[in-house]
């Protein structure tokens, strides 16, 4: 009942953004400990001795647990090295998907009550496939459908743009991914032992980007008449593009779009014009490099780029018209930190532009009915 009270917070959404730092510990330390270091996934149930013969992993969810989702997708691939594709919901669940009982079905979803993907849930379970979800609410339907679920300890987001829900699903996504390596014997003490080192760092670093928000909203608020905005990354920051997109239009009612970079010669480049401005995520582990080559390719056809970038970045400082810097963090955590501005930038515009920041029009916490 505490966290459902705004305190000294004008909106529950720029609350929550700042609850993010104790809702992301909470989450990593009720799953794992660092001394010693070791995992404990308490609810997988009878999921948990069946990951080890798990052969591929599909990854479903909605709005912006989609785009946790799409994050998990690259963890396990990487730390389990087990073949992983993330898709939504509504698309999974009318796809007739190859599923057998090799596979593990993850759903992400804050409310466990989002029909889209208790009908893909559904459908996975009639082909046999193991599931776990992902759920920040007790008892909801997706942790009784489940096999096992990972419980994220965001606390109540009242919210309709899912903030911290959204960091603390990458984060137990994180760990997730981390405990299937264990399972499939890829996964070394010192390996786990480092991995958690870094996750042990992130509230700080998180609380530290919340702290800059009066540096960063000058910059925010030179989007808040534009009619247009894309996002671009690349790699982990294509999704936190898809969910920077996301913020922005559904608190601003401003026409966003995310994009993996990579994409923009084969169409997105056409609309570059002064009016229309990129935001681009260019931390040092996000493919920097190609990022710049995006950077300028938009410059010089006129459009303005701001830069989510890894503070000391002088390079990127000079090159975009601005830039919203980040502390270095893990390339494994970049999604985390680089969000964090995104948030902060869609809360500052809506306000600015006088929206209903927590009730947008037309939208609902939950969509709970097709
Ligand atoms: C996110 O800001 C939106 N409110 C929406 O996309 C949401 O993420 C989506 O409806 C999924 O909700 P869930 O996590 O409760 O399943």
């Amino acid at each position: 009942p505490v966290t459902a009270l705004k305190g000294q917070y004008p909106h529950f959404m720029l609350k929550e953004i700042h609850e993010q730092p104790e809702a992301i510990a909470d989450t990593i330390w009720s799953l794992a400990t660092l001394d010693p270091p070791a995992l404990y996934f308490d609810d997988l149930g009878p999921a948990a001795e069946r990951l080890a013969s798990i052969e591929r992993v599909v990854l479903i969810g909605m709005g912006t647990s989609l785009h946790a989702a799409m994050i998990g997708q690259r963890y396990i691939e990487a730390f389990a090295r087990v073949p992983a594709w993330s898709d939504n919901a509504s698309e999974f669940r009318y796809r007739d998907p190859v599923l057998d009982d090799r596979t593990l079905v993850i759903s992400v979803s804050q409310s466990g009550e989002t029909v889209d993907v208790l009908e893909a849930m559904a459908v996975a379970r009639q082909a046999g496939a193991l599931q776990i979800t992902i759920c920040n609410t007790e008892g909801a339907q997706t942790t009784r459908v489940a096999d096992g679920t990972v419980y994220t300890r965001a606390g109540l987001e009242r919210g309709v743009a899912s903030t911290k829900c959204f960091t603390a699903a990458v984060v137990a996504l994180y760990l997730l991914a981390l405990r299937i390596a264990q399972a499939k014997g890829r996964l070394s003490q010192g390996d786990l032992a480092a991995h958690l080192a870094e996750l042990a760092h992130l509230p700080r670093a998180v609380a530290g980007i919340i702290a800059q928000r009066d540096a960063f909203r000058k910059n925010a608020l030179r989007h808040a008449q534009a009619q247009h905005v894309l996002f671009l990354g690349r790699g982990l920051a294509f999704p936190v593009a898809m969910e920077g997109a996301l913020k922005l239009k559904e608190v601003s009612y401003i026409h966003a779009e995310g994009y993996a970079a990579g994409e923009m010669k084969h169409g997105p480049i056409a609309l570059i014009e002064p009016a229309f401005p990129t935001i681009a995520i260019a931390t040092r582990h996000a493919l920097r490099a190609k990022m710049v080559s995006n950077i300028e390719q938009i410059q010089a056809r006129g459009g303005p780029v701001t830069g989510i970038v890894t503070e000391g970045d002088a390079e990127l400082a000079s090159l975009c018209d601005a830039v919203i810097a980040v502390p270095a963090v893990s390339s494994w955590l970049e999604p985390v930190a680089a969000v964090i501005p995104l948030q902060l930038l869609a809360y500052d515009v809506a306000v600015h532009r006088g929206c209903d920041v927590d009730q947008p029009r037309n939208l609902a916490k939950t969509v709970t009915v097709e």
